[in-house]
């Protein structure tokens, strides 16, 4: 029964109204601002191509993407993401203390779901940007390849990663051994065994890091150290930059849309719109981060919502309109670079304003990393106050008043991993792990009712029961659209949270020793 062990709400918001150092200086613009900042990233700006091709698999079989339709794909993901957003606005609202769906699940069904969530929510933040940092990295190349017309480009095994770059060396090695191999196919696999010739080797195999994306992740945790209002400010100004850049690319490439394009609009039917779905969750994914600031907030029964919930809507519409222009200017089924909306810009003449493009993503991505660094460190911060994590992991800088030692735990693991994870592992095991986050939340709502009727919700679920119900379908629905490797990869990632429970959070809870030994 103790792991069914609950904490009860009064517990949890007199432990956030007391028993932090946090400083409470964000309102509804911040966290709008906040929710913006994580939303609009490398979903927009690099995922978006294979929610529009698909991409092969391991077994060389196709997953068939949207094509145009991605605009479709794109809405129905919003719509999931909209029934989400209403769950986490009521329980954020009634319960405004970080930690996000890790502490909402703590009252809603007791520690060791709680725990499984705080761990899976460690995939979506830290994975998620692994993602990121990685697509940064190609944004970073592209831009310095435009401004200096090729010469600045950053060698591929030194904004790559390893599994990549391995697997890229064998192939162009059997290619070369291969008699039967044609002379087209050997100058290519030459010139990719040259562009790793002065890459380091360890036993015979390349070591590949990605320097830009372990480079921008230590920076903005540097950054993170100093305090959470400066950030918030800085992601202010990022913010307004993306949403403009975006603008941009709307309005440039409005004029250059031929119809023809949209044509075949389907060219994989209902199966590539729903893969196109699944993988643009990525896109949305940041909105539930402005939870993690509740306990920052000045006034988080009214801002919470708020902020999410116009972060979500602002970005839709940004969104569907950037993919209506992309498939609008572009045949999008033959963009093959990991820059796509650059591309498309390149691909009309408009090489300029495709160098500006990759200068917006940038900055675009850094607000994403921003965001998402701190909603980490903000949950270790709250699971090492539940006991559940060292203590060092809750200690707060005495002059910054930051959970300064989790912050740049965050920051160096994520590094790290951005040159062991390839994007595709990165962006599957975020996607799953955020969608069955949004599910255990969207049943919280009827748990915690069905609990705790009688407390004041400041914010109530509208159409409640169905509203929750449908939530938790769409986001089962769309964990169906992803590749099954990714089920056995986050399968395997909770059988190693529960073991890691099981070994020391199951003992060292503060609910397990309510007199803090
Ligand atoms: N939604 C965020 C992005 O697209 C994670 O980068």
């Amino acid at each position: 029964m103790n792991l069914m062990r609950r904490k009860s709400i009064d517990v949890a918001l007199a432990e956030s109204a007391h028993g932090t150092g946090l400083k409470k200086t964000l309102g509804a613009f911040d966290l709008a601002l906040l929710g913006i900042g994580a939303i609009i990233g490398a979903g927009l700006f690099s995922s978006i191509k294979e929610m529009i091709t698909g991409r092969e698999l391991a077994d060389g079989s196709l997953f068939v993407g949207a094509g145009p339709a991605v605009t479709l794909s794109f809405a129905l993901t919003a719509i999931a993401c909209g029934f989400a957003a209403l769950c986490y606005a009521e329980i954020a609202a009634m319960f405004p203390v970080a930690g996000s769906a890790y502490s909402y699940s703590y009252v809603a069904f007791g520690e060791l779901v709680a725990w499984i969530i705080g761990w899976d929510l460690l995939v979506e933040y830290a994975i998620g940007n692994v993602y990121v940092a990685q697509s940064w990295a190609d944004y970073l190349d592209t831009f310095l390849r435009g401004i200096s017309d090729s010469a600045w480009g950053i060698p591929y095994w030194l904004r790559s990663d390893f599994q990549r770059a391995s697997a890229a060396v064998e192939q162009a090695t059997s290619v070369l051994t291969n008699a039967a191999s044609d002379a087209a196919a050997r100058v290519t696999a030459q010139q990719t065994l040259d562009a790793f010739a002065a890459a380091p080797r360890l036993f015979g195999k390349v070591i590949a890091i990605n320097l830009p994306a372990a480079g921008i992740t230590l920076l903005l945790t540097c950054l993170l150290v100093r305090g959470i209002r400066e950030s918030a400010r800085m992601n202010a100004g990022m913010v307004l930059l993306k949403v403009l850049l975006v603008g941009a690319f709307i309005a440039i490439g409005f004029g250059h849309i031929d119809p023809k394009n949209w044509d075949p609009f389907m060219p994989n039917g209902f199966t590539g719109v729903w893969h196109g779905a699944a993988l643009g969750f990525f896109a949305y994914i940041g909105f539930d981060a402005v939870s993690t600031a509740a306990e920052e907030c000045k006034n988080p029964q009214r801002d919470v919502p708020r902020g999410m919930i116009w972060s979500l809507v602002i970005c839709t519409v940004l969104y569907i309109a950037t993919a209506a222009v992309l498939t609008g200017i572009v045949p999008v089924m033959e963009l093959t670079g990991n820059d796509p909306l650059a591309e498309a810009f390149s691909r009309i003449g408009l090489t300029g304003a495709a160098t500006a493009l990759a200068f917006g993503a940038i900055i675009a991505m850094a607000a994403v990393l921003l965001v998402f660094q701190m909603g980490q460190t903000r949950i270790f911060y709250v699971m090492a106050r539940d006991g559940l994590l060292p203590k060092k992991f809750a200690s707060v800088h005495p002059k910054y008043r930051t959970p300064a030692f989790n912050t740049w735990v965050t920051g160096i693991s994520v590094a790290v991993l951005c040159s062991v994870l390839t994007p595709d592992q990165a962006i599957g095991l975020t996607n799953i792990g955020t969608l069955f986050a949004f599910v255990l939340v969207s049943i919280g709502v009827i748990a915690l009712r069905i609990r705790d009727p009688k407390r004041h919700r400041p914010f109530r679920v509208p159409g409640y029961p169905v509203t929750p119900i449908i939530s938790a379908l769409a986001c089962l629905g769309l964990i169906c659209g992803l590749e099954a490797t990714n089920w056995l990869r986050f399968v395997i990632w909770l059988a190693l949270g529960v073991l890691v429970y099981f070994l020391y959070g199951v003992r060292k809870s503060r609910l397990a020793n309510p007199d803090g030994n």
